[in-house]
């Protein structure tokens, strides 16, 4: 490896095939597994390794954020996510992810007037909102208008400088939620609301989203309280699908906001960050607590293609300990709004209280995700079910960034580039249209 990394010799392993003798280089992370270091393999034997979905590759060298899946361990830089969760909040656990420290007073005050210097949009960003449809999806909305920034911020898009890297990096943070919020108020028909830098992140978030020029709109402390975890829960999640995203998309030297738009893109999809839509529409299909046993007899049948939303996950095979902190959100804001008795959290917790006694959830290892609880949270919270993608994707924008930069400034960065196992057809000769039956 090279000298800037921090990575440490542990040995080596050997690949026998044939009669060739192949040895890799390991080196050992400061916690976590090992890696064979494969990077010469092809060169000296002609091989590939192969591993679809990334099941047993790591991609990059990171110190940001470390899960220790068999155990349900989420820190990110070192600090466990349940002391951030009851001590931070989410703006400083921003600094935290981006600076690698946390901030003192003074740093703090600083990223906190500097974020707030740039929540406001562009104003002719806004025409972007009207070519949209009003029934358009909130995450389509948001992959178009966050690509369009790099159109309206040319001052950040030099990757190169470091400077650059910082503006965009603030620009991002501090404009995902007033952009989240346009499209939430465009889609219900309502005036976009400026933001009010008198305001936290995630109040200021919340008055963007729900006031009215009509009326004045007080901030619910447990309400905001609750959202700001929940986006600190989903502010980074080592190299998940959209992170990879962004990193694949930044290794070409794409701009930060076209790599971010990027993200949002792979996010949308219901096995990542449309998880949380997809498990209260189907806590809304079960109805009630006495249709859970046979729901989840439909689950275990291989035929039905059904899956319980919000269980499983490709790292933790515990408990998601992001999953515990949300469904303490969750009574918090059910306790604030009198709706306790909610009959969507009573189905949640049967169907968790059944799944976790079943062989076939406890042998393939299947627990509560993060997306279990969160969506019946965000609904108390007056959110519409589409807007779910575009809470997380605000939260995990931090991530995103964090990464991208960690990427960038990594010397053994290089363009992202994987090789297939190629089964098509081989050279076969070209047959003229009229030839063809
Ligand atoms: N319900 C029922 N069976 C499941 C589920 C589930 N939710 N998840 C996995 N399985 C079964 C699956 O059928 C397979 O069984 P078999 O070995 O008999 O074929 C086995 O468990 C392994 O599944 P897999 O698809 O190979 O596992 P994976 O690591 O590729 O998938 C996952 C991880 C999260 C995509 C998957 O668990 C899933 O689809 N969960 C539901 C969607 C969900 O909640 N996603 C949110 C993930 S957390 C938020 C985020 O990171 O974005």
């Amino acid at each position: 490896m090279p000298t800037e990394s921090k990575a440490k010799p542990a040995g080596s392993a050997t690949l026998t095939y044939g009669n060739k003798t192949y040895d890799l280089p390991v080196y050992g992370g400061s916690q976590g597994p090992n890696v064979v270091d494969i990077r010469k393999l092809y060169g000296d034997s002609g091989m590939f390794t192969y591993d679809p979905g990334f099941t047993s590759t790591a991609s990059c060298e990171s110190d940001i954020t470390y899960i220790d899946g068999d155990e349900g361990v989420l820190q990110y830089r070192g600090y466990a996510i349940e002391d951030l969760a009851q001590h931070s909040n989410f703006l400083e656990t921003c600094y935290l992810l981006m600076n690698g420290e946390l901030p003192n007073k003074p740093q703090m005050s600083k990223f906190h007037d500097t974020v707030t210097n740039h929540t406001m949009v562009h104003e002719q960003l806004i025409s972007f909102f009207n070519g949209f449809r009003r029934d358009a999806h909130p995450m389509a909305i948001m992959c178009g208008v966050v690509g369009a920034l790099s159109a309206f911020y040319h001052d950040s898009t030099n990757i190169n400088d470091p400077a650059q890297r910082q503006i965009a990096s603030f620009r991002l943070i501090a404009k995902m939620p007033t952009i989240a919020a346009m499209a939430y108020k465009y889609s219900i028909g309502q005036p976009f609301v400026y933001p009010r830098n008198d305001l936290g992140y995630t109040e200021n978030f919340l008055r963007m989203c729900f006031a009215v020029p009509a009326e004045e709109y007080k901030v619910n402390p447990v309400l905001a309280k609750a959202l700001d975890v929940i986006f600190l829960l989903h502010a980074d999640h080592e190299q998940n699908a959209s992170t990879s995203t962004v990193r694949l998309a930044g290794s070409s030297g794409a701009n930060p906001f076209a790599c971010i738009a990027a993200g949002i893109a792979c996010l949308w999809g219901p096995a990542h960050g449309g998880a949380n839509e997809a498990a209260l529409n189907m806590l809304r299909e079960i109805g009630s607590v006495d249709k859970v046993p046979e729901y989840v007899k439909k689950v275990k049948d291989k035929n039905s293609g059904i899956r319980l939303m919000g269980f499983g996950h490709r790292v933790y095979k515990n408990y998601d300990p992001r999953a515990k902190m949300i469904r303490e959100q969750t009574y918090n804001v059910l306790d604030a709004l009198g709706k306790r008795d909610e009959p969507l959290l009573k189905t949640a917790l049967e169907l968790e209280r059944i799944a976790l006694q079943d062989d076939y959830f406890i042998e393939k290892k299947l627990y509560p995700n993060v997306d279990f609880y969160s969506g019946i949270t965000l609904s108390a919270l007056g959110f519409p079910s589409d807007m779910f993608t575009v809470l997380f994707a605000v939260a995990r924008t931090v991530g995103w960034i964090a990464q991208w930069n960690e990427m960038v400034e990594d010397p053994q960065q290089r363009i992202g580039r994987p090789r297939q196992l190629f089964t098509g057809e081989t050279s076969r000769p070209f047959v003229q249209i009229d030839k063809r039956k």
